[in-house]
């Protein structure tokens, strides 16, 4: 079940990313109105029908977005010099990419370390090599197909060093070998992940799995448990409309 609050939070003393009676409105919509949700497990997927608010979720989170009332917490930072807590990798990698290289994309999500453009240059360039990505560094982004450039995302989220990563129907794009990599790679890595997809078998696994419905959560718990009502619910609403015609 979603954690409702029955006492405020306190800001900067929260140890988990929460959100307290959101209320949030996207052009003419209310997209969220009074969702509170904490986010303390390690692995959490986010599922639901296009438009349930997925992306507005992450947006919130990432503070892209500011809601028109109640509030979204982060935890503090450690030091001056932390990465920023969330990072996140948007649904279309077109809007996340704004350098014209790989190693320049890259580079940016090491801007909290205040490095010179050459240690930076250096930095990315070593990672890249320890993951035989060396060749990608001088790439340019425009040479890059869709599902390569969803890989640069997921790329430059990996090196910023973020507690918590959001990931925007990361496996939109990519091809099945693609696919499987992110899996394996999401499964070795140590930050928090929240991901949204429409493609179940991604999350089954996962320890939580949120259910959003038009703004509302509909499900929250294990994720075999919550994909197999959301699957119930389509096949049902598919039969109703079958039925109808
Ligand atoms: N820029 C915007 N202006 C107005 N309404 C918006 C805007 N962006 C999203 N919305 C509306 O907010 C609601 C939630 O959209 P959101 O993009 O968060 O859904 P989603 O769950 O990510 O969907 P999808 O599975 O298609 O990615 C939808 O009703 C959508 O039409
Ligand atoms: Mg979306």
């Amino acid at each position: 079940m979603p954690t409702l609050f029955t006492t405020p939070l306190t800001p900067g003393l929260v140890a988990h990313i929460a959100l307290e009676a959101v209320n949030l409105q996207r052009g003419n919509t209310w997209v969220f109105e009074s969702l509170s949700l904490q986010f303390a497990e390690h692995r959490i997927g986010l599922i639901g029908d296009n438009g349930a608010g997925k992306s507005s979720l992450f947006r919130l989170i990432c503070g892209l977005d500011q809601p028109q009332s109640g509030h979204v917490y982060l935890p503090p930072a450690a030091s001056e010099d932390a990465a920023p807590w969330v990072g996140m990798m948007f649904q279309n990698s077109d809007e996340q990419i704004i350098f014209p290289t790989v190693e320049e994309e890259l580079a940016l999500s090491l801007r909290h370390l205040r490095l010179s453009r050459a240690e930076a240059q250096t930095h990315v360039r070593t990672w890249l090599a320890t993951r035989g990505l060396a060749d990608w560094a001088p790439r340019a982004i425009g040479s890059l197909s869709q599902g390569q450039r969803q890989h640069v995302c997921w790329l430059a989220l990996l090196i910023g060093a973020h507690h918590t990563l959001l990931l925007d129907e990361p496996f939109a794009s990519l091809d099945l070998p693609g696919q499987a990599l992110l899996r394996q790679e999401m499964a070795a890595a140590p930050q928090q992940i929240i991901v949204s997809t429409h493609v179940l078998d991604h999350v089954r696994h996962f320890e939580r799995v949120i259910w959003l419905d038009r703004g509302h959560v509909r499900a929250d718990g294990p994720g075999a448990q919550v994909c197999a009502q959301y699957e119930a619910d389509v096949a049902t609403r598919a039969a109703h409309a079958i039925n109808k015609t």
